[in-house]
């Protein structure tokens, strides 16, 4: 069980504003709100600039409101600096010049960049071609596999749908693969029908080929639905396509994938009634299969949660040495990666350890952004190996945010999870290693100690647990005694990350919830430890860490359930 699946993908607007030209874009109306001239509903931060992130040449909007010494002037505002026949101060919703510094922006509907001339590729634009299109142009999809002798593609496309009036939407579609030989799936290019809406797009394999086929667009979660939940390509605003390493193929038809869910996101945050969309995606594929079948892997923790209005908040999820012995039947390598957040996702890195030193990072954003994920591509992939440490770090920063966010699926909750595509797929017995926060599940599983604590001895029935049960029912029945809270304190299990795993778990029977209230009496009187799993001992002694034997949250909770005291 444990599969809280990839749940995901998702998550819209960049948070974060690169400060420095901030304050410049406080000195002119709307100066925050100004839309990309290409990427609907995109911000072009840097207003005065060439990049839409900022830095480097200045636009003939920046060039002027220097030369204005940075002030809204009546004269700035009534040129037209990209020269597109709309003053600067139409541009920005202030046509009447009337706007003054600290007053809040004027109300418009038809904000555009006073910067860039638009539509960007009109004839009269040509001066600035060079640098827009850059901006504009996903690029020419450059993939030899679509070159291939015995390359055959299939194109799936969801009919005329229209779009519903909310900021976000998740739609999907369920579409039967070749099935008439044995192939290898080599690249995917988009087909992007309306450019307002849609936002990025997900191939799910589906597990099953014999549910009732979904074959007409239906709103779904971030994860397609239970029988296709498996990441098998990705597309969003900006990229051209997807093309896999050469050494690999995904394994579809006779001998793979048999069906697909496709899954958009569209975007309609100005609620307009009446888009319609019929993107698609063109999957290429071949008979002429490659050396090697693809899978994804997964890491990172999960059930965490980030307290509110905090700037920095980490978290790491461990695949420990224990666990990639158990789960690799041998090495793997590894062909691409990318990080996953959602909205208050800042920084994120893979890390793989080897014999207590770093070997990698497998991917090391410093800067995220959801709306401009990297994919991180490795033309020599790295080899990972059975016995190595991998660590999923992510830092949010919710310092917009009043209540805490927990990690889940939904646009407003959390996620901290690194993909990667690997082969061979067969050398990994379990797709997910993933954990409870900082605790492994797949170690819990295996068996081993983590932080001290033997985690399965007050889980599962046992004498140990029969013992406890006892102790803590004649020490701490009505109160945090000092007795009690001895007791509490002197056991590992009861602090940091193996504490809350035990309240999950005890929050599922009766036995379980009155001890659970035994030991929350005890609240904010434990001795306070931080729970920072070992990485640098990567040679499996490391993972000495991490539990003992229980097989799953289920038959905890039956166990739990169980016992008769
Ligand atoms: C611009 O000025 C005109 C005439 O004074 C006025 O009717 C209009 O509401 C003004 N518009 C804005 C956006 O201030
Ligand atoms: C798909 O295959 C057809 C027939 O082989 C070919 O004519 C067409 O160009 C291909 N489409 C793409 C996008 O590669
Ligand atoms: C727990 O302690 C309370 C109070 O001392 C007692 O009434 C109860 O029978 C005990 N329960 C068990 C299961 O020992």
């Amino acid at each position: 069980m444990a599969n809280y699946i990839l749940k995901c993908f998702l998550a819209i607007l960049c948070v974060t504003c690169i400060q420095g030209y901030g304050t410049y874009r406080d000195k002119i109306p709307n100066g925050n709100r100004v839309p990309h001239p290409c990427k609907p509903n995109d911000i072009w931060d840097g207003v005065g600039h060439q990049k839409s992130a900022g830095s480097g040449y200045r636009n003939q909007f920046g060039v002027d409101f220097a030369s204005a010494r940075h002030t809204w002037t009546k004269e700035l505002c009534a040129k037209d600096s990209d020269g597109d026949g709309k003053t600067n101060g139409y541009e920005l919703g202030d046509s009447n010049c009337s706007w003054v510094l600290g007053e809040p922006s004027p109300e418009s509907a038809t904000l555009s960049h006073p910067g860039v001339c638009e539509p960007w590729n009109d004839p009269k634009c040509q001066n600035q071609l060079s640098w827009v299109s850059e901006a504009c142009e996903s690029g020419e999809f450059i993939c030899d596999a679509l070159n291939e002798i015995d390359g055959k593609n299939m194109t799936m496309k969801f009919p005329s749908t229209p779009v519903p009036v909310k900021e976000t939407t998740y739609i999907c579609m369920e579409f039967e693969l070749d099935n008439t030989g044995d192939y290898h799936m080599v690249a995917t290019q988009p087909i992007v029908d309306n450019v307002n809406v849609m936002h990025h797009a997900v191939i799910f394999g589906c597990s099953s080929d014999t549910h009732a086929l979904r074959s007409t667009p239906h709103e779904c979660g971030m994860v397609a639905s239970r029988e296709c939940g498996q990441i098998l390509s990705t597309w969003t605003l900006g990229s051209a396509g997807e093309c896999l390493h050469d050494k690999v193929g995904i394994r579809i038809g006779t001998n793979g994938i048999k069906r697909v869910a496709l899954q958009f996101h569209w975007n309609n945050p100005t609620l307009k009634t009446d888009y319609v969309d019929s993107s698609g995606i063109i999957v290429h594929y071949t008979s002429n299969r490659r050396e090697n079948d693809a899978g994804v892997w997964t890491i990172g923790p999960e059930r965490f949660v980030v307290p509110p209005r905090s700037l920095n908040t980490e978290l790491t999820g461990y695949c420990p040495s224990s666990c990639t012995s158990s789960m690799l039947t041998d090495k793997i390598y590894i062909v691409s990666a990318f990080n996953h957040m959602h909205y208050i996702g800042a920084k994120q890195k893979i890390e793989l350890f080897r014999d207590g030193k770093r070997i990698i990072y497998i991917t090391n954003d410093e800067k995220y952004n959801y709306d401009s994920p990297l994919v991180h591509e490795f033309s020599t992939p790295i080899e990972v190996r059975p016995g190595d440490v991998l660590t999923t770090t992510c830092a949010f920063n919710s310092i917009n945010r009043d209540a805490v966010t927990n990690w889940g699926d939904a646009t407003s909750d959390e996620m901290c999870y690194g993909f990667m595509t690997y082969y061979p797929k067969e050398n990994i017995k379990r797709l997910f290693c993933t954990g409870f926060r900082s605790i492994p599940y797949c170690a819990i599983e295996d068996g081993n100690v983590f932080e001290g604590c033997e985690i399965s001895k007050y889980t599962r029935e046992s004498p140990e647990t029969n013992k406890f049960y006892v102790d803590l029912n004649n020490t701490c029945f009505s109160s945090c005694t000092s007795e009690c809270l001895r007791l509490l304190d002197n056991n590992p299990c009861l602090k940091g990350d193996p504490r809350a795993y035990m309240d999950d778990i005890y929050g599922l029977s009766d036995i379980g919830r009155e001890m659970k209230r035994m030991f929350s009496q005890c609240d904010g009187k434990l001795s306070i430890r931080t729970t920072t799993p070992s990485t640098e001992d990567g040679n499996g002694n490391s993972a000495k860490q991490i539990i003992s034997s229980i097989k799953t949250v289920l038959s905890l909770a039956l166990v739990a359930s169980r016992l008769r005291f």
